[in-house]
């Protein structure tokens, strides 16, 4: 298998969504952040520009990067523009709404796209079982920190 990822979609743009799509745009990834609620994005757009003017001010990236950093990032309310090599879900802490997501997802991107949850609670495995093809979902778990 020849696999390499060069896009990675966040779904979900609330307090953990936005920051993973920041991490993986600082990353070098082409990200796109995906959420069924316009003002949330809006939100997230204006506290990742926040966090990387925090990144330039404490002299950790240059302005040039910050610019780079956020041109990275697509903001996108449609599933039909969420074609990615590896997703990672920040949606509600519902089995069935991550299941439902990713299965809907699975119909428009590649047959060898990863599914990743942060879930906090649940069991992948129960994510899995709703999933076609079950090997294609993972956890991956992220931290909020604050400063
Ligand atoms: N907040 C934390 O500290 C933390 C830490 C680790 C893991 N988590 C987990 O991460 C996930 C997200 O948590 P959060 O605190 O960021 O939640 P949040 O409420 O801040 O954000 C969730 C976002 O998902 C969006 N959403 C809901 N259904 C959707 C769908 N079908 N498609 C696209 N977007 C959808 C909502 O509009 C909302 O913006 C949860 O599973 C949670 O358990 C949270």
């Amino acid at each position: 298998m020849n696999f390499s990822v060069n896009t990675i979609c966040t779904i979900g743009a609330g307090t953990m969504g936005s920051g993973i799509a920041q991490v993986c745009a600082q990353s070098g990834f082409y990200t796109l952040l995906f959420d069924i609620n316009n003002d949330v994005l809006e939100k997230a757009k204006t506290s990742i520009q926040k966090n990387l003017q925090y990144l330039v001010d404490k002299q950790k990236i240059s302005a040039q990067e910050k610019e780079d950093i956020f041109k990275r990032i697509k903001f996108v309310t449609d599933t039909n523009d969420c074609i990615a090599d590896v997703f990672i879900e920040a949606i509600i802490e519902k089995v069935e709404a991550k299941v439902a997501i990713f299965n809907q997802l699975a119909e428009v991107n590649h047959s060898e796209t990863i599914f990743a949850t942060n879930t906090s609670s649940l069991s992948v495995s129960d994510i899995q079982a709703g999933i076609q093809n079950p090997a294609r979902v993972v956890g991956m778990h992220f931290l909020t920190l604050h400063h």
